[in-house]
């Protein structure tokens, strides 16, 4: 195997139709993406990976889908507006911008400049205004984490569910963020999907839960087809905290551009719905929160047996679906010697995460009985329902092969004269190459095995 570069997996993805530059018909737009037709099906594919094993295969978590667009209050009290900036430091000899940390020993990365401006703070929320007067109070902002409409969500899922302690709710969504230099294809970009758990335990048990999360967060990595060496938990330091944590543990994953987070793991304590409960003062609140006097609603649990009202805890596995997609395909490109001739690349995604699941493919372009019994082949695996079986009714088998290789196609359905006259087809297998003959009574089995 050859090792890949970032080079390699930006190129696969606009060839086979991945991921494309937003608006690139006009230049395009810098840190925004859009997802093409095998990019779309491999991110939902990754989103309902993850929303199965949280909310169906769990019986304490809830699901949410809120809004994008969030009251200032909100991220007043969350303590966004005050606290979710970037150092900004401009160079004044090139004119180029840069976050603080970004530059190498006080001079720009780009010109070795040291005539720098002082770093001034820069808010990365978007805002935008709502209804037809642009003023002061019509604004609202696109949310920076999908998490604060979880918080704010928390009273009307409480009474709605009837949950108590632990328990959790869970969102995948958009967020968005106006990052300073977004950079490496789509590892930092400023509009992007996070797969966020905000899990409310009682306190005291928190540091219990945090380490339960991060261990069930890295194996579930593992099981979309991670490779543990590129896989490593990292402590943050406590000055690099977010404001609402305690502590958090990263996910760090070895991407082509070096050892980045892929997700977080954070104790936000009783930060959050301390922050955005009406009644403070009723409440032994122990993070440091500003005054509520805006809030209509306790964000408070019972304690079932003295009857006391506390305020949960809350640990949160935040994880970006970008990064999420970027360390897949990183993991699964392979380019392999077939023989002393010829080489393929082929991209060996678990079944599950696969863009296309199956290709049937009639041996002979728009030969009606063939194509005829392909389609009746995919409408039939279509109806099982484990994603996008497709019909390639190009004729050559060669390169479809290839092209189903790319995308990572676990298998090929090929249908020949022979099958006209004794319901076989050829399966080849995308890892090992392999083909091999099949009944059509065995194929749903045969065919259902590979997502087992
Ligand atoms: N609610 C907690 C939170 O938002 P974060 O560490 O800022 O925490 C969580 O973000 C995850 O979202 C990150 O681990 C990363 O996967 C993803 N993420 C954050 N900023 C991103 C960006 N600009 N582009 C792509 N993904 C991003």
């Amino acid at each position: 195997m050859v090792s890949k570069t970032m080079e390699e997996l930006v190129s696969l993805c606009k060839r086979r139709g991945f991921i494309f530059q937003t608006n690139d018909i006009y230049g395009g737009m810098k840190g925004l993406y859009d997802y093409g037709p095998m990019g779309v099906e491999l991110k939902n594919n990754l989103k309902q990976s993850w929303w199965k094993s949280m909310v169906y295969e769990r019986d304490d978590i809830e699901g949410l889908d809120a809004t994008i667009l969030t009251a200032p209050k909100v991220l007043k009290y969350s303590g966004h507006e005050e606290t979710f900036t970037d150092p900004l430091v401009d160079c004044k000899s090139c004119k180029s911008r840069w976050t603080s940390d970004q530059l190498i020993n006080k001079t720009c990365p780009n010109c070795k400049s040291k005539d720098l401006t002082d770093p001034r703070p820069f808010n990365l929320m978007f805002k935008t205004s709502i209804g037809p007067v642009e003023d002061e109070n019509t604004f609202a902002y696109l949310r920076p984490e999908t998490a604060q409409q979880i918080f704010a969500n928390f009273k009307n899922i409480l009474d709605s569910t009837n949950r108590t302690v632990p328990f959790g709710i869970a969102q995948v969504g958009k967020a968005f963020r106006n990052e300073i230099t977004p950079r490496n294809f789509i590892f930092r970009v400023r509009e992007f999907e996070q797969m966020e758990l905000e899990f409310f335990v009682e306190p005291g048990s928190d540091e219990k839960w945090h380490k339960y999360w991060v261990e069930a967060r890295y194996n579930w990595w593992i099981k979309q087809g991670i490779n543990a060496e590129r896989l490593e938990l990292e402590e943050v330091k406590k000055n690099d905290l977010s404001h609402y944590s305690k502590s958090t543990t990263d996910i760090m994953y070895k991407f082509p551009h070096g050892n980045e987070e892929l997700e977080g793991i954070a104790n936000r304590t009783d930060f959050d719905l301390g922050s955005h409960t009406k009644n403070q003062d009723d409440f032994n609140i122990t993070s440091k929160v500003n005054i509520n006097e805006d809030s209509t609603t306790k964000l408070a649990v019972q304690n079932l047996e003295n009857k006391s009202w506390f305020i949960p805890y809350v640990i949160e596995p935040s994880a970006g679906v970008e990064r999420g997609v970027l360390a897949l395909l990183n993991e699964a490109y392979k380019e392999e010697k077939i023989d002393n001739n010829n080489s393929r690349i082929v991209l060996n995604l678990k079944p599950h995460l696969s863009p296309i699941k199956a290709a049937v493919i009639p041996l002979k372009r728009n030969n009606d009985q063939l194509v005829s019994q392909a389609k009746s082949i995919k409408s039939v695996l279509q109806k099982i329902g484990l994603g996008r079986v497709i019909l390639e009714n190009s004729g050559n088998i060669g390169k479809n092969y290839r092209r189903h290789d790319e995308i990572g196609t676990p298998m090929c359905i090929t249908v020949d004269f022979e099958t006209l006259e004794n319901k076989s087809v050829t399966i080849r297998d995308r890892d090992t190459m392999k083909q091999e003959r099949l009944n059509l009574n065995e194929l749903i089995k045969f065919y259902q095995k590979y997502f087992e």
